[in-house]
């Protein structure tokens, strides 16, 4: 299972330091939220920080995946695509053009990912299966990071990987977003996720980077 940790707990005083500590521990694909204060209560970052991080992760092959809790993201696809991101996850429930807007993304030559938050059913994503790269499950409401994962997640996910291979896409990356720990990273695993974003999880005062990631490579081989 690929992890991709998520910066928002980071200290962001040092935050290339806390992205190289991340790389220097074998990761390779960086989630990072975007917000806007609209679409979810609270505010983040915009692409200069995704700009200023290129560099950095580029030196290390990784990934940098924006994931956009954005009104209309339309409106900024080519601005992050600028930025210097490999791929863009907008959120069904934030446009009326999905299938406009994962288009444009890919046009861009990016990789388009759709994102449900918990209330939003899959039937919101069936019809774009043809039109993603990968899909993305809240498993927290949007906001903010170190939030309860929610248990009924788990057949949702199971549900979307079922309904993927019932439409020829088995292999379409899932990735699964908020709650995830040591504690709750094998059932989203066994569920039929394939990404793991972590926030709080790698990113938090008690831990190194590299302890938080070793306990959740730790939990991912552990027989449950
Ligand atoms: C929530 C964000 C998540 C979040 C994850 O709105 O999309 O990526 O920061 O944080 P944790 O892992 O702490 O739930
Ligand atoms: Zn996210």
């Amino acid at each position: 299972m690929e992890l991709a940790p998520s910066i928002l707990t980071a200290d962001f005083t040092r935050l290339g330091v806390e992205v190289e500590a991340a790389l220097e521990s074998g990761i390779r694909w960086l989630h990072l939220d975007v917000m806007d204060g609209r679409f979810v209560p609270n505010l983040s970052f915009g692409p200069l920080v995704i700009q200023a991080l290129r560099p950095l992760t580029e030196r290390y092959g990784a990934l940098l995946d924006a994931h956009l809790m954005i009104v209309e993201p339309e409106r900024y696809v080519q601005t992050f695509a600028e930025a210097g991101c490999h791929s863009i996850t907008i959120h069904a429930e934030a446009t009326l053009h999905t299938h406009r807007t994962l288009q444009r993304i890919r046009e861009l030559g990016l990789k388009a990912g759709l994102a449900l938050n918990p209330g939003t059913p899959l039937t919101a994503l069936e019809e774009l299966l043809p039109d993603i790269d990968m899909a993305l499950l809240m498993t927290v409401n949007p906001g903010y990071g170190g939030q309860k994962f929610i248990p009924t997640s788990l057949s949702k996910i199971a549900r979307l990987r079922q309904l993927c291979a019932d439409h020829g896409h088995a292999t379409l990356p899932i990735q699964v977003d908020g709650g995830i720990n040591p504690a709750t990273i094998a059932a989203v695993r066994d569920a039929g996720a394939t990404v793991a974003v972590v926030g709080s999880a790698i990113y938090n005062a008690q831990r190194s980077v590299a302890e938080s990631v070793a306990a959740l490579r730790l939990a991912l081989a552990t027989p449950q």
